[in-house]
């Protein structure tokens, strides 16, 4: 082989040079596998939705959720007329039972819940200590609104510069949880096909974070974008996010010691209804009709679409800390 090839190739597999760095694979999570990844946590929804966290034996037996091989479905239910005065609608929120420090985490999403009073969310957090161990929110979103907007929640003192290397347009600089009600620091995606009916009828696309010592950063590719890394697409045994071009999102710790603000995180995916965001813009511009109570609670039809589709998951872990085993989370 060439010199040069072989000194890429040197650098491509050489887990000790310093950031950015090569991650292995550590977990791929596709259909019946997500059951054991996960577990349901069945709880009141913290952000005062309109839904009822059911458990794994209710999500399978209603069908909230459900496998092929290739495919893990997550939605609410769609037939139910609600009780004003009764619980919310069901829906699921899963755990991974893994938590993750220095790692890139890859979604393969061929659908995202949609409809107004809809809030789904990917994201990563560790809830016993939170808003302590910090949170980064990869995608998110309410009532169809918008582009994806990935956000991170914090202790009082974590900011973001201004001015960043990224092709999303920031909301606030502040990160901390008890300032703007609870807002935190977010980043608004450019693609219109990254959130809503438009990633959906494009057949979704590929969200990926890589979280590192020094920064988070969070990238976007629609299902036809010729642009997709082939370590993206495809299952690698490594991935080099650094080859992956200007994210959308990047969260620096240039004013934010992620050694002070972030702990181990777990992956969460939750579908709620109404609540602190879908609830509080349900009217603004969105055409959605009555309150977003209402509609929950009489509208039940009007939930067909609030799915995920999930073709995979991939985990991949920086080289240098090999403190995980590897292993593969299917039957
Ligand atoms: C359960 O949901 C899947 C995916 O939406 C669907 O294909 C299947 O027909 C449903 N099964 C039942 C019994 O409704
Ligand atoms: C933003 O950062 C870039 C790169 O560091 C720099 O060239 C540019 O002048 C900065 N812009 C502002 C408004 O500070
Ligand atoms: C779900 O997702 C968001 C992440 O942005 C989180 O802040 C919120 O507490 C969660 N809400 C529900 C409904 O579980
Ligand atoms: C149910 O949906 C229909 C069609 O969008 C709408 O006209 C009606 O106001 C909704 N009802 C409630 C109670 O939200």
């Amino acid at each position: 082989m060439r010199f040069s090839t072989f000194i890429a190739l040197a650098a491509l597999f050489n887990p000790t040079r310093s950031y950015g760095a090569i991650y292995s694979l550590s977990d791929e999570v596709c259909g019946p596998g997500f059951y054991g990844f996960f577990e349901w946590e069945a709880i009141e929804d913290p952000t005062h939705g309109r839904v009822t966290y059911v458990d794994k034996p209710t999500s399978i037996h209603q069908n909230l959720t459900y496998s092929t091989s290739d495919t893990f479905i997550l939605r609410t239910d769609f037939d139910t007329v609600l009780d004003p005065n009764g619980p919310g609608r069901n829906s699921v929120r899963i755990r991974s039972k893994k938590t993750y420090t220095s790692h890139v985490a890859v979604f393969d999403v061929r659908h995202i819940p949609q409809g107004c009073g809809t809030w789904p969310a990917i994201w990563e957090t560790l809830e016993a200590t939170w808003p302590n161990g910090g949170e980064i929110d990869i995608v998110e979103g309410a009532n169809d609104q918008g582009t994806n907007q990935a956000t991170l929640h914090t202790s009082p003192g974590c900011v973001m510069p201004t001015n960043r290397t990224m092709t999303g347009t920031p909301t606030y600089d502040t990160c901390d949880a008890t300032l703007n009600f609870n807002a935190g620091c977010g980043v608004k995606f450019p693609t219109a096909s990254s959130f809503g009916p438009a990633f959906n009828t494009n057949g979704g696309g590929w969200y990926a974070m890589e979280r590192s010592p020094t920064y988070f950063k969070v990238w976007f590719w629609s299902r036809d974008d010729f642009d997709v890394p082939s370590d993206v697409a495809h299952t690698r045994p490594f991935v080099n996010p650094d080859a992956w071009g200007t994210p959308a999102a990047y969260f620096p710790s240039t004013s934010c010691d992620f050694s002070t603000y972030f702990n181990a995180h777990n992956i969460i995916i939750n579908l709620s209804l109404c609540g602190d965001w879908a609830g509080s813009t349900y009217s603004q511009g969105t055409g959605c009709p009555s309150t977003c109570v209402d509609y929950v609670n009489y509208n039940a039809s009007a939930f067909t679409d609030a799915y995920f589709d999930f073709a995979l998951i991939r985990v991949y872990q920086d080289s240098r800390n090999n403190h995980y085993s590897r292993r593969k989370a299917t039957f």
